[in-house]
């Protein structure tokens, strides 16, 4: 008689169909499963338990990172869902990153968590998995990670913490951490109130309270069609609502697994649409379109066709209708109590896809039907009707020149001074954030409020600092911010915090570290001109003075002549993470991923 009859792979008593998965370690499939059973096993595990299907739950905890400081209970409220509807929840750990404590940027290290994610997911038995997730980079990181992994992945939110108090106001991080800090420069407030300010800012633990890129990101999640749409977005980090969102999202991975519903399934173009819609609705952070291109471009079918033209051309549709700081005046917890995410989409309704698929296998139209809306109030203070927007169209819009051939990023409705939109300027140039904190205060430096402040070096890979910093706000001169100037158009290669605002074109593409780059060549003294509405960010050179000053430029990047600062000067070799991340980091037109994590392997 054969005795592997008694051990076959499917009349055994039935395992879990992720326990089956990759069986091939030791050529001997049934080895492999009886050895995976012996060592899971060690933990408590019963045959039966293990027949079921097993749901990884990503634990991104850390004490580092408070905004993911509700990860313990959401694990324990996802696997009472898991488990009250039959499947078996094991959480296991990815890397976690927090805004402020990564350095050099967050940004850098969003792959390499989008890296872990894809690859524990991959390896380890899991039938789909939750993955937990709030902070800036977290989510997009465990999007991109869960596309390529290709099983059935649900993204939980920490949610947004609760606003703060000081003198009868309330406050929040970070709109209000910026807004006090250059009170606090300009002698407005004393050192007492800075510091008990400081105690308040951030009042519990859940991600930044308003839209801001967390915000923004777990609302495209939304949008995507990929998390509850009542409250997966807005409950708070400390809500009990929070919680039962965690528990339903545990019911919705195991009927998820049984129907095999993964992300590749799931999003489509049209899941796109509806996230790039919502992105312009709610002003949300400049840092959403860096995520988006890269979350799209992570799957097979929709790479390379959702590009920044894509999001300016769903801008022209699109009216900014929710008012949160720091387009508007409030907070993610007003949003949510104001009927949040369906609320929205109910708004948006004629603007949105409708057919686009959802995680729970309904369409976006029946998970919005499904909803009652009399059941809950549906404020037009804080999201605002079609008819009355708070800013009429393209509130994040996407410029092109011989300055940025493959594309700038402003977020129009976050500039106070308009006529900033439309402007033409003498350059004033700094090569990177050293030369930036030398000179901006200087009492000599040659400015004046119609200059355009210029910052190269700052883009993905930066020959200033890589992972694009969020020093794209470029902060006003000392003498003209003592004389009232509040806003000057501002161009950079990289990035600005979500929950900052001013007249700032961010995201230059190509950034000034590559040897073709036109903002590396730009000087002191050359006039920009950029027009919003006409999509237009230029130097005024001849083709001819930029070919010359870019050969130049080559020339000494090679060595053969003299660099005369730091955009001139030869790159050293970087080893590790930093390394591959050089060689490997696309533009931030692309999506700022690595060329061989998109759906197209290679290309950069
Ligand atoms: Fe984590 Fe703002 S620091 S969301
Ligand atoms: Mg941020």
């Amino acid at each position: 008689p054969d005795p592997m009859a008694d051990y076959d792979l499917s009349r055994q008593i039935q395992p879990a169909v992720g326990m089956r998965q990759g069986l091939s370690n030791y050529g001997d499939p049934h080895f492999s499963l009886f050895l995976r059973k012996v060592f899971i096993k060690a933990l408590g595990y019963s045959e039966d338990a293990l027949s079921r299907p097993i749901i990884g739950i990503v634990n991104t905890y850390s004490g580092f990172n408070p905004c993911h400081g509700n990860v313990p209970q959401l694990i324990e409220a996802a696997k009472r869902g898991v488990q009250l509807n039959g499947g078996l929840a094991i959480d296991f750990p990815t890397i976690s990153v927090h805004e402020s404590f990564s350095t050099p940027t967050s940004m850098f290290l969003r792959n390499l968590m989008s890296m872990d994610t894809e690859e524990m997911i991959k390896a380890q038995p899991v039938d789909a998995c939750i993955v937990i997730g709030g902070c800036d980079k977290t989510v997009p990181a465990q999007l991109m990670g869960g596309i390529s992994a290709n099983k059935p992945v649900l993204p939980l939110i920490t949610g947004p913490m609760m606003p703060g108090s000081f003198r009868g106001g309330r406050i929040g991080a970070c709109t209000d951490c910026r807004n006090n800090w250059a009170a606090f420069r300009a002698n407005e407030m004393d050192i007492e109130d800075i510091s008990a300010l400081n105690e308040e800012l951030a009042p519990t633990v859940g991600t930044c309270g308003v839209m801001g890129t967390a915000s923004t990101m777990a609302c495209l999640t939304a949008a995507l069609g990929l998390v509850p749409l009542r409250g997966g977005a807005t409950a708070s980090a400390v809500s009990s609502a929070r919680l039962r969102i965690a528990e339903q999202t545990g019911a919705n991975a195991v009927r998820a697994a049984q129907d095999k519903r993964t992300l590749q399934s799931i999003l489509s173009e049209a899941s796109f649409h509806n996230a790039i819609t919502v992105l312009q609705a709610i002003g949300g952070s400049t840092n959403g379109i860096v995520h988006l291109l890269a979350i799209a471009n992570r799957h097979p079918e929709i790479y390379d066709k959702i590009t920044l033209q894509t999001v300016h051309e769903i801008g022209e549709k699109t009216p900014l209708l929710v008012d949160l700081k720091p387009s508007g005046d409030n907070y993610m917890t007003d949003f949510h109590n104001a009927g949040g995410i369906p609320a929205l989409f109910q708004t948006l309704r004629p603007l949105l896809k409708l057919d686009a698929l959802t995680i729970t296998g309904e369409t976006l139209g029946e998970a919005l039907d499904a909803e009652n809306f009399r059941s809950f109030p549906f404020s037009t203070q804080i999201i605002r009707p079609l008819a009355e927007p708070l800013y009429p169209c393209s509130s994040l819009a996407i410029l092109y020149g011989n300055i940025a051939p493959k594309g700038a990023v402003i977020k129009a409705s976050a500039s106070k001074y308009r006529h900033l939109l439309k402007h033409r300027g003498r350059a004033v140039v700094f090569a990177g954030l050293e030369d930036l904190a030398r000179r901006i205060d200087d009492p000599d430096l040659d400015v004046d409020e119609n200059c355009v402040l210029v910052l190269q070096g700052i883009g993905p890979i930066g020959f200033s600092s890589p992972g694009m910093p969020e020093a794209g706000l470029i902060p006003i001169p000392r003498k003209l911010a003592a004389r009232g100037v509040k806003d000057m158009l501002r161009l950079s290669d990289g990035r600005m915090s979500g929950t900052a605002g001013g007249s700032i074109v961010l995201h230059i593409s190509p950034e000034a570290a590559l040897p073709e780059s036109v903002l590396a060549i730009v000087k002191n003294g050359d006039i920009i001109h950029c027009d919003v509405e006409s999509q237009k960010l230029e130097v005024e050179l001849s083709s001819a003075e930029i070919d010359a000053r870019v050969k130049d430029r080559i020339d000494r990047l090679e060595g053969k002549l003299e660099a005369r600062g730091p955009a001139e000067s030869r790159r050293q070799p970087t080893r590790g993470y930093r390394g591959l991340y050089e060689k490997s980091v696309t533009q931030a037109d692309k999506g700022v991923d690595f060329c061989f994590l998109t759906a197209q392997g290679a290309v950069k």
